[in-house]
């Protein structure tokens, strides 16, 4: 297995933090778990984020938010917490430093109706007076440095995040990462890299373009278009932890961004079921891990040309009604040596 990858390109930092490269593993709610975060830092990502902790569940220590809020295991700890109350998210910030949160990022870009309809998450960008309340609120209640995460807006008439981003600066803030889609938008269209830019123009703190970053080369060329200083990657480290690593070496120019030989990606596998095993017990973890088992045969398949979809579906369907984790594990064993063979076909 691959050691933790040191990077000569320019640090990025993070208030007190510097961080050996500028490319950072997303925040993905029921997806970038603890197992995950720690593979991704070991592949070369730059920084990892919990997945999204909602403040009052965290300081009722609701036992999901404290499991989503673990960070052992990774150099630099950072927690992300969503609400609209701000003493309750100063609060949970405070819990989340305590624990041993090194940076906090608030939520301002859930455009989950569950999220927005309690006027959290993406719904702070139709209200600036109290997403600036939150941004103050949390920053005053922790000494550690604390980041937002936003869209570029709510809807295409209205770019927010300009505004937004300048609020957080003067709030203290030390980063700001920029969703490249507003909240109208959800997932749907292309993310707008070069919009992001009248963030990066607004504010000296650092800028963090994100959105549809899933090749290599879309580093750089986020970087271009949008002029920011780091990168965050989501939905293109699915199945694939080392992706963020990738991106950080081809932003550096370096040689070897192809995803790691099918060996590799199975031990990888394997070695995160043991992981989500671990962290939620068998019964929730063998479901817990179906969906990142689909798309690591997903990625797997990748070289298999035509035939990819059915025999990832084949497979699929064999291994994702499993119950047994021993059975899982020799079943993933086994798709990755049919798909190896398909691929060399
Ligand atoms: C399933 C899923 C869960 C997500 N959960 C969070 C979250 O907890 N916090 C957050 O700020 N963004 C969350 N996001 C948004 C991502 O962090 C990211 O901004 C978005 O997916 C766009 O980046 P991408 O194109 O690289 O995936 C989530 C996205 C997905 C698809």
């Amino acid at each position: 297995m691959q050691e933790t990858v040191a990077f000569s390109i320019p640090a990025l930092r993070i208030g007190s933090h510097t961080l050996p490269n500028a490319v950072i593993l997303a925040p993905m709610a029921g997806i970038t778990d603890a197992p995950v975060r720690r593979m991704a830092v070991r592949y070369g990502a730059g920084l990892v984020i919990s997945e999204m902790v909602a403040s009052e569940a965290l300081l009722e220590g609701h036992p999901e938010m404290v499991l989503r809020a673990e960070g052992e295991g990774v150099p630099l700890h950072a927690v992300q917490i969503a609400g609209n109350d701000p003493y309750l998210m100063g609060e949970a910030a405070r819990v989340a430093e305590a624990a041993g949160a090194g940076i906090i990022d608030i939520n301002m870009g859930c455009p989950a109706k569950r999220v927005t309809t309690g006027a959290a998450g993406a719904a702070l960008l139709r209200d600036l007076p109290l997403a600036r309340a939150i941004l103050e609120a949390v920053r005053g209640a922790v000494s550690v440095p604390v980041t937002v995460k936003t869209r570029l807006g709510w809807d295409d008439a209205a770019s927010t995040a300009v505004d937004l981003a300048r609020m957080a600066q003067e709030s203290g803030l030390a980063m700001v990462t920029i969703h490249g889609r507003t909240r109208c938008q959800f997932y749907t269209g292309r993310a707008d890299w070069a919009a992001i830019r009248a963030v990066k123009d607004a504010v000296s703190i650092p800028v963090i373009a994100n959105g549809d970053v899933v090749a290599p080369s879309d580093g750089p060329a986020i970087l271009e278009a949008s002029g920011a200083d780091g990168v965050m990657i989501g939905r293109g480290a699915q199945g694939r932890p080392w992706f963020p690593g990738r991106v950080a070496r081809a932003i550096a120019g370096l040689r070897g961004t192809a995803d790691p030989d099918l060996d590799e990606q199975r031990a990888v596998l394997l070695e995160l079921y043991e992981g989500w095993l671990g962290l939620y017990g068998r019964a929730l973890g063998v479901r817990q891990a179906r969906k990142h088992v689909g798309w690591a045969l997903d990625a797997a398949a990748a070289g298999t040309g035509e035939v990819r979809a059915s025999i990832v579906a084949g497979w699929r369907k064999r291994l994702l009604v499993l119950e047994d984790p021993a059975q899982v594990k020799a079943g993933i064993a086994a798709a990755f040596d049919d798909i190896m063979w398909r691929a060399a076909a």
